[in-house]
């Protein structure tokens, strides 16, 4: 399957280039790479990157509503894989009351315990009373039928494609969530393969990466002044670094 699907990325001619995402490793990237034109990701994980720049977001959005640290927050990490598992840690080391919830129990089980959290079941983590709900599984988990059942203040993480529609946006922003766009949150993976593509030194990956706790404070401070969702305006900000419009309707 690999294999064959780096034939019909070869195909592409380089218009795509595959890399690490939910349910792949480095090991299937260098298999897909054995056929495919380019591929990133297949020598090493950008994962921990991704999260650190979701960690920053989150203790920006944090300190743009409470005007403090993470110290004693409560974040409910849905989903340890390789994004979640390495945020739990780094929230876990700010002081941060971590829960976590995975489908695979045991590895639920064995993240709590390393970072001195607790695990809950994947039925109950929209609902649970928190600061933070971070999304790090699947796409689409907030829907018109979810967002009245969150018990969260702020919706950021890094599962991509977070929103199954876009009027979601405005349902969390009239519940008085805040939702920190899941692109502008997980974009740590993807600066990770621009720094190895340019030959950039670890000091300047870290600070790009960590540039995304200044970015997600801009969005959320321009959404404020405005009265418009952090959606539209890092749509909004995007399009201005970019020169030209890249929104795409959900
Ligand atoms: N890996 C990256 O660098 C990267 C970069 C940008 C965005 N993302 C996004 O972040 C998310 C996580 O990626 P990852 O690389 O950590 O994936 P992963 O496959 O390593 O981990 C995903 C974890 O989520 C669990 N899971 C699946 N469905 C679940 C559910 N309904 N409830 C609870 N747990 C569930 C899986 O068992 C697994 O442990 C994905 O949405 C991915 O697209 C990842």
């Amino acid at each position: 399957m690999l294999r064959a699907f780096g034939r019909l990325v070869a195909e592409l001619d380089g218009t795509y280039i595959p890399g690490v995402d939910m349910g792949t490793t480095i090991e299937d990237l260098a298999v897909i790479g054995t056929v495919a034109s380019d591929v990133a990701c297949d020598r090493t994980d950008p994962s921990p990157w991704t999260a650190l720049g979701v960690f920053c977001g989150i203790a920006a959005a944090v300190r743009h509503l409470d005007h403090t640290d993470l110290a004693g927050h409560r974040v409910v990490i849905q989903g340890v894989g390789h994004v979640g598992a390495s945020l739990a840690q780094r929230l876990a080391d700010a002081g941060a009351e971590v829960v976590v919830c995975d489908i695979d129990r045991a590895r639920s089980e064995r993240v709590a315990a390393s970072v001195g959290g607790r695990s809950v079941a994947p039925e109950e983590v929209l609902g649970i009373a928190c600061d933070v709900l971070a999304p790090c599984a699947q796409a689409r988990v907030i829907t018109t039928a979810t967002v009245p059942t969150l018990g969260c203040r702020i919706v950021a993480g890094a599962a991509n494609d977070m929103l199954s529609e876009r009027s979601c946006a405005d349902e969390l922003a009239g519940m008085g969530i805040t939702y920190v766009p899941d692109f502008l949150l997980n974009a740590g993976g993807v600066i990770h393969i621009h720094a190895i593509r340019s030959g950039w030194d670890h000091a300047r990956l870290e600070g790009v990466v960590m540039g995304i706790g200044d970015r997600t404070g801009e969005v959320l401070e321009r959404a404020e002044a405005a009265g418009r969702t952090p959606l539209d305006v890092a749509e909004e900000l995007a399009d201005e670094r970019l020169g030209h419009p890249v929104s795409v309707p959900l």
